[in-house]
Order: structure tokens, then C-alpha cells, then sequence
């Protein structure tokens, strides 16, 4: 492709992009396709030749586009969102454009000292502790597994990483809400999974910490090492929120690592308001939250909050005479607080949200979702039949319906039934968890241009689609 090609199309993409983010409720938020269906309409080989930029671009919007789950449709209300904006995606362009690979100071200094600034700035807007340094991880998943690395590093004086494991008893927790990334990082990191204890959770699903201090006794009694504890802020399944404080001091107590996981909630905490959740987080060793996910920065960009930045970069420090730079005492190469060696310039387009937003504008469009989440609340609570599942302590609501004398087993198959039939209309798209062995449908409002019309009309359509179910 040469330069005037380049600018010709890369204009009509911006605009291609900029209508595509406001109409993006005129598609169905799922594709209505089959497995494979998309498969079966690519070559099954590249071309030998040259194809034009045109060509290329037509099968997009012919096979690619019609294959899409339109993740910005201010109707897509399951998972979590991943939400973005116009500066994130421009300056996400920009970084493209540059294609520096960020993995020392020396191969971009200002893409470190950015991300170094900018890490502040998002630590200050979340009223974290100073104590807290940060670095950019791709995910929450990838930062996890670097503080279970961290925490077994510094627990084996660095030992492990040299000889390593001279016993296998090394014992996690986290609560049976916890996120799956939990799983994965212990089985990574060599653990076991059998060595992570899910602790019960109460009527709110939040973390019962009387359990988990009876659980790391017993473990020690029975010669186990309780290495680490994970506490969420906003589980997955229902936003729950584990009482942080006393985890705090239990993980004190019994000389672990403490790691927060706010992957998804920790946004709330730009809101003064909603900081109360945060209670002894002070006591954290390490934090995690996505900007990727609710503040309006496109994927992927973690933020990782640590203390004992010695440890971190213990941890993972390599020092291959190839990498060696001259300036490596004065600097951060962030190459050595994480996983990965080579990294992309994330910092960019958390800058560039955090400018055009600022912070108020920011807390605008999240308090927008709150009273989007609360009115649907009270929408459910008023409405005969509907009930909530859990606390709506951000902009999730967690509902289903169910009729007197209904078993558990036919209420589940409804709301399944009901969720199906919802997503399959391509008007609004949901997902599910079970919450004490109850289907529980999610609906997390978080879209960037999400308005009230769109949440009522989705309130209208669960509730029609329910009448059709019911005749
Ligand atoms: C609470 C929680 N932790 C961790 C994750 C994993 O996030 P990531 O996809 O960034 O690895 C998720 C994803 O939804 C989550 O909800």
C-alpha cells in the first residue's frame, strides 16, 4: 500500500468508524450465524498476489461485519463491557502508527515516563494509597498471576525461581465467587489447584471471613503454607464485594500477600461515593482494575498496583547482555514488572481518556450506569414475579422471574429459556450466572452511549418476551 492509498482509505476508515460507533444499534447485538459459518467463507489459503485495499475492505463489511458481536451497542448488557471512545481509539491509531515496542526505557522514554505519570494520575483518581506504584499488564488475568508469582518469590526469599519448588504446600485463597483468572494463575504459577481454598460466601456472596481465618488455622495445623489471599471488588457473577478490611487483617496477620481484584469495579472508585468499598485496601499488597473494561479505554489495558516494587521486579528481572542499556539503575524498564518482554504503548490512550474526559466527565458517564442499573432495579422490584438476586451495588442488576410454587429446577430452565429467546430477538444481548443454584440473569449497563430509552426498552422486551414464554 502506498501513502496515498494509506490516506485515502485510513480517512474513510475513521469515518467508517465514527458512523459504526454511533449507529452500532442498528445491528443485531449478536450475529445471527452458525459455527462455522464465517470459516467456510475465507480461502482456505492467503493470496499469492496482491489484493487492493477495496477488495479487502468489501469482505469485511460482507463476512467479517455480519459475523460480529457488537460489544459498543448501547443494547449489549452481558458480561462485563468493554467499553471505548473516541480518544482511546485515536490514540490507540497513533500507538499503530508508532509501533514502538516499549520494553525498556531506553527503547521508548517517553512511552515509560508516560506510563509511569499517567499510573499516578489514575492512583490519585481513585484515591488508592501512595503507597501503591503502578505499571500497565495487559489483563487482569496476567496481573493476577504476577502477584501470585510476586508473593511466591518473596515468600521463598527468591529461592523458587533459582531451585525451583522444594515443597508443594503452598495454600491460596479466594472466595467460590472468586474470578477464573484465580484458577488459571495458580495452575501457571505451579500451585495446584488443588492447594486454592474457595471460602463460602454470605448472603450478599461476599467472602465469609470467619471462614477463611478458620480455614489458613487448619492449613497450617496440617503443615500447609498460606502464601496469599485474593479479595474481590466486584466479583464477576454478581459485583459482590468482599469485606476487604478483615481480609486485610488476616492476610496481616498470617504474614500473606494480600491482591485485590477490582478488574471490573474498581472504575466505580473515580465516584467519591462509591470509595466506601474500598475499606482497607491500604492493607493490599497489590491491586488490580481494567481501564479496558468500564473506563471508556479500548482493550487491552490493565492497571496493576504494587507496593514492594523490589519484589515485582526481583521477581521477573532478566538481564541478557542484549538488553543491556547503560541506564538501567536510573530508569524503569518495564520489561522487569511483568510477564512480557516486549509491550505495546498502552499509556497512550489512557492519557489521551483521562485528558479529553478528565475526571469529571468520566464520573459523569458512570454515574449515568448507576442510575441506569438502580431505576432497573426498582423497574424488577415493583414488577410482580421478577426478583433480584443479589445487592445492585454498581450498575449490574441481577434478576430473574419466578412464580410461586415454581421449583428451582423449572424457574432455571425458564430464565434460561427467557435469556435465549431475548438474545436470539438481536435487540439486546445478556448473560447469565448461578447464584445459590438460581439461573441469574445479568444485566450490566455500561456502555459508552447507553441512555435511559435504551434501558427501558430493554425492560419492555425481557417483560414481552416473558408473556410469549408463558402462553
Ligand atoms: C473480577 C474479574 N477478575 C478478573 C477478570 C479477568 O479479566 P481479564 O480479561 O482482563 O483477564 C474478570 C473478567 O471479567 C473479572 O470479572
Amino acid at each position: 500500500m502506498d501513502k496515498e492509498t494509506f490516506k485515502k482509505e485510513g480517512y474513510k476508515l475513521i469515518d467508517y468508524i465514527a458512523d459504526y460507533f454511533e449507529n452500532t444499534e442498528q445491528y443485531p447485538v449478536t450475529p445471527a450465524v452458525q459455527p462455522g459459518d464465517i470459516f467456510s467463507q475465507l480461502p482456505n489459503a492467503a493470496p499469492d498476489d496482491p489484493e487492493p485495499f477495496e477488495r479487502i475492505f468489501k469482505d469485511f463489511d460482507q463476512v467479517i461485519l455480519p459475523g460480529m458481536t457488537h460489544w459498543q451497542s448501547p443494547n449489549f448488557f452481558a458480561y462485563f463491557p468493554s467499553n471505548t471512545s473516541y480518544p482511546s481509539i485515536l490514540a490507540d491509531l497513533l500507538a499503530s502508527g508508532m509501533n514502538a515496542q516499549c520494553m525498556v526505557w531506553l527503547t521508548s522514554p517517553a512511552a515509560a515516563e508516560l506510563e509511569e505519570q499517567v499510573m499516578i494520575w489514575l492512583r490519585k483518581a481513585l484515591d488508592l494509597p501512595s503507597a501503591f506504584t503502578g505499571v500497565i499488564q495487559d489483563t487482569a488475568s496476567t496481573a493476577t498471576l504476577t502477584a501470585l508469582l510476586t508473593a511466591r518469590e518473596k515468600h521463598s526469599d527468591f529461592q523458587i525461581n533459582k531451585t525451583g519448588f522444594q515443597h508443594n504446600k503452598f495454600t491460596i485463597y479466594a472466595s467460590e465467587q472468586a474470578h477464573s483468572s484465580i484458577d488459571k494463575a495458580i495452575k501457571i504459577a505451579g500451585f495446584g489447584v488443588e492447594n486454592l481454598r474457595k471460602i463460602q460466601v454470605d448472603s450478599s456472596f461476599a467472602m465469609d471471613v470467619k471462614n477463611l481465618e478458620n480455614q489458613i488455622v487448619e492449613d497450617k495445623e496440617n503443615g500447609y503454607v498460606p502464601l496469599c489471599v485474593i479479595g474481590a471488588l466486584g466479583t464477576t457473577g454478581s459485583t459482590a464485594v468482599d469485606p476487604l478490611l478483615e481480609i486485610g487483617t488476616i492476610a496481616k496477620k498470617h504474614n500473606m500477600w494480600f491482591h485485590v481484584d477490582a478488574a471490573y469495579a474498581g472504575t466505580a472508585l473515580l465516584l467519591p461515593a462509591y470509595r466506601h468499598h474500598a475499606k482497607g485496601v491500604d492493607l493490599a499488597d497489590s491491586f488490580v482494575f481494567n481501564p479496558h473494561k468500564w473506563m471508556l479505554t479500548n482493550f487491552d489495558c490493565s492497571a496493576y498496583f504494587v507496593k514492594d516494587t523490589t519484589s515485582l521486579i526481583n521477581t521477573f528481572s532478566i538481564m541478557p547482555e542484549y538488553l543491556k542499556t547503560g541506564i538501567d539503575n536510573e530508569v524503569n524498564n518495564y520489561r522487569d514488572w511483568g510477564i512480557q518482554l516486549g509491550r505495546r504503548f498502552r499509556s497512550l490512550k489512557l492519557w489521551f481518556v483521562l485528558r479529553s474526559y478528565g475526571i469529571k466527565g468520566l464520573q459523569k458517564i458512570l454515574q449515568n450506569h448507576m442510575n441506569l442499573a438502580h431505576w432497573m432495579e426498582e423497574q424488577i422490584n415493583k414488577t410482580e414475579h421478577y426478583e433480584i438476586l443479589a445487592p445492585t451495588h454498581f450498575n449490574m442488576v441481577c434478576f430473574r422471574y419466578h412464580q410461586l410454587g415454581w421449583s428451582t429446577e423449572k424457574s432455571n430452565d425458564f430464565n434460561q429459556q427467557l435469556m435465549q429467546s431475548v438474545n436470539a430477538t438481536g435487540k439486546a444481548f445478556y448473560s447469565h450466572t448461578k447464584l445459590n443454584g438460581m439461573y441469574t440473569i445479568r444485566m450490566c449497563i455500561g456502555q459508552t452511549n447507553v441512555t435511559k430509552d435504551h434501558v427501558i426498552k430493554a425492560w419492555e422486551n425481557i417483560q414481552e418476551t416473558t408473556k410469549g414464554l408463558l402462553v
